[in-house]
């Protein structure tokens, strides 16, 4: 059976973690009897240099004839001017919004081996699991923008609707998982966030009550997140918290280069199409010296077989994969090692060859 994946590089060291990911997904499709067809389209800044668009129309086309997305990173001082009136980044909310996925998922889980990396004790990080629930497609990034001279505006709205359907994500995985949600809002003084309070408190008491809510402020949770990582399990938050909470949270596994995401819940084909990418950005800092750390991209491919191809086989031994290769060592610069981009895909592929027993 084939499977069309759609590979959107993007910039900076996007384009070289998704050739590494690809590999990787090639590789564990194969063992499953399965070919891909890639359709690579530009995406973000690479998309502006080529079409004057972060997210053209042949990007789209692709996107609408594909099983599941995939994309790199995008972004960069190249676009970085505050006055230029099209963004990479534009490209990728106007993207994530064409597929309608309102759901990012962000685990966090801390590989023993990395637990050097981590600049908190052991003992308050050891067996951290938890999964950032992040509403992806509402909230202050999709509001009304404007300048009016020496004023600007950025609208937040949130509808019942869209508060309910991602609460709804969180209580299911919460089911299926630990049966405990966090979810993380500024009650105190957003109108957004009461009206997210209320709505996922009315969804949890009719529908999920056998799931245990709590509610927490963004701004503790921040600290509460690095100080008692292991007291939470799904964290349930809107777009903007969920985007800060993230990266913050990557701290605990070691670095943002750990950090998969999967986003889903659009209407796509096949099995309901679903988008995955890394949830670092472009890292102009180190772009173009193959160093950068492909383990997130790679995650994010585990992902995309579990979520969008239901290959929960394989997507385990993808992550038994780079279980196995962190443990014998093979990091990049950022996890305290010294192997490059392509060292890291090598052997995390020897390993899902069965090339490397141990
Ligand atoms: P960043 O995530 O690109 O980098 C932050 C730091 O983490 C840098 O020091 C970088 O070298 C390091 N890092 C990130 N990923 C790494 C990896 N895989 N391996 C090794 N080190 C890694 O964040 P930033 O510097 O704030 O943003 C740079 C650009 O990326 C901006 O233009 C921003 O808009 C964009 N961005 C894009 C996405 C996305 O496409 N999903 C996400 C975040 C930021
Ligand atoms: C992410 C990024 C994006 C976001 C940017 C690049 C628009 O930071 O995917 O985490 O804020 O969602
Ligand atoms: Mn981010």
């Amino acid at each position: 059976m084939k499977i069309t994946i759609a590979r959107l590089g993007g910039d900076g060291i996007g384009p070289e973690v998704a050739a590494a990911a690809s590999e990787i997904l090639e590789a564990s499709l194969e063992s499953h009897g399965r070919s891909i067809t890639w359709l690579d389209a530009p995406i973000g800044g690479a998309a502006i240099d080529e079409c004057g668009d972060p997210f053209p129309d042949v990007t789209r086309s692709a996107v609408d004839r594909a099983d599941a997305v995939f994309l790199g990173a995008v972004g960069g001082p190249k676009w970085d001017d505050p006055t230029s009136p099209v963004r990479p980044e534009q490209g990728l909310l106007r993207l994530r919004s064409h597929l309608g996925v309102f759901a990012n998922l962000r685990p966090i889980r801390i590989e023993p081996t990395l637990m050097p990396m981590c600049p908190l004790r052991p003992e308050i990080v050891e067996g951290t699991d938890l999964v950032i629930v992040r509403e992806l497609t509402g909230g202050v990034y999709f509001g009304a923008k404007r300048l009016d001279g020496d004023r600007a505006v950025d609208e937040c709205v949130y509808t019942e609707a869209e508060v309910e359907r991602i609460a709804r994500v969180a209580f299911d995985l919460a089911r299926r998982r630990s049966g405990r949600v966090c979810s993380v809002d500024k009650a105190n003084v957003l109108e957004t966030s009461r009206l997210w309070r209320r709505v996922v408190t009315r969804v949890q008491a009719e529908e999920y009550p056998d799931v245990r809510l709590e509610h927490q402020l963004v701004d503790s949770m921040a600290m509460h997140v690095l100080t008692r990582p292991r007291d939470f399990d799904v964290v349930l938050t809107e777009n903007m918290f969920g985007d800060i909470l993230s990266d913050e949270a990557s701290v605990l596994a070691g670095s943002l280069g750990m950090l998969p995401s999967a986003s889903i819940g659009g209407a796509g084909r096949g099995t309901g199409g679903g988008m995955y990418e890394p949830c670092h950005g472009s890292a102009p800092d180190i772009a173009g010296r193959g160093v950068a750390n492909p383990y997130a991209a790679i995650l994010s491919m585990a992902m995309l077989l579990e979520h969008s191809l239901g290959l929960v086989d394989a997507a385990a031994d993808v992550r038994d994969a780079v279980s196995g290769s962190l443990q014998n060592g093979v990091a990049t610069p950022d996890i305290g090692g010294s192997a490059s981009t392509r060292e890291v895909t090598a052997a995390v592929l020897a390993r899902l060859r069965g090339r490397v027993v141990s």
